[in-house]
């Protein structure tokens, strides 16, 4: 041990400490899995019931109001209004009810300010609804229709481990900084080598925890590298390209953007073209104030 270089034996058992540091105090961050949980699980099922999802909803009341005024909001143009969470399942369907319900417990967890990635208030999230939003667009013009509300929630939680991190460890933030800016790695090297872990390894590790399903699991933990003989190779990859199309975008990049590298092979994986690019920013660009889409703003 004693001929070991000072940082490396230290680094080993200073990155578990900090690991186990941090989730041990996951139970304190804010609850996503409670109602997200409940509602995947019911949702699971072929044949899902309306009635159990809507008790569930109904039991959250911020969340009910929260849903009925993104069912009314301009997003959906409907002409009757939706007074009651039942109207607003079977109006706008199952799948987008999912999606609703996950997007606003994300955004309760990303709203802060994640002080540690250099990103504004609200950024985190920006660049999290447009990276969804992109991979369901993808996933909808490139063949992969049936999974395009799994990539959509995979989009969203992409950078969960972010939110993570800047809860517990914005201090050794400038080290990070150091290390891109004088050394040249990517964030997620820097991560590495600082922390001994990265952002998307931690939001695996909680995504786990908080039993979201494995294809979740991989998007949000392989983003930054997919691996292509993975079962979920298709959804991480169009998750990846999503989050480089977003951050081409200029959406919530922050400092974070100098990590962004389209890998070639998951773009050839999935087929992407140059159209289905262009194509996917001019769809961005059409949503407008992304914010609107949620009711968050
Ligand atoms: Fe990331
Ligand atoms: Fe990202």
């Amino acid at each position: 041990m004693r001929d070991m270089p000072d940082s490396l034996a230290r680094q080993r058992p200073q990155a578990e400490q900090m690991m186990n540091d941090i989730f041990r105090r996951v139970g304190d961050l804010p609850p996503l899995p409670a109602v997200a949980a409940k509602v995947l699980e019911i949702l699971k099922d072929p044949d899902a019931d309306l009635t159990a999802l809507v008790s569930i909803i109904e039991k959250d009341q911020a969340l009910t109001a929260k849903i009925l005024r993104v069912s009314n909001s301009a997003y959906y143009g409907l002409v009757r209004r939706i007074s009651t969470v039942k109207d607003a399942v079977v109006t706008l369907g199952f799948n987008n009810m999912r999606n609703q319900v996950l997007a606003l417990s994300a955004y309760s967890l990303m709203q802060g300010p994640a002080s540690g990635y250099a990103l504004e208030a609200g950024s985190l999230w920006d660049h999290s609804l447009c990276t969804g939003l992109c991979a369901e667009h993808l996933a909808d013009t490139l063949g992969y229709k049936s999974i395009k509300d799994e990539v959509f929630i995979g989009g969203l939680l992409h950078d969960i481990g972010k939110t993570i991190l800047s809860y517990y460890v914005s201090a050794r933030f400038s080290n990070i900084l150091e290390r891109v800016d004088q050394l040249g790695q990517t964030f997620v090297e820097a991560e590495r080598a600082e922390l001994g872990f990265d952002h998307a390894e931690v939001g695996a590790r909680v995504a786990l925890r908080w039993n979201l399903p494995e294809s979740l699991v991989s998007m949000i933990g392989d983003h930054h590298k997919p691996d292509l003989k993975s079962v979920n190779a298709a959804r991480v990859c169009l998750v990846h390209v999503a989050d480089a199309i977003a951050s081409m975008l200029g959406v919530g990049i922050g400092v974070d953007a100098l990590e962004k590298r389209l890998r070639e092979e998951a773009a050839q994986l999935i087929g992407l073209t140059d159209h289905a690019v262009q194509d996917a920013m001019a769809y961005m660009s059409d949503l407008g104030d992304l914010r609107e889409y949620i009711g968050t703003h």
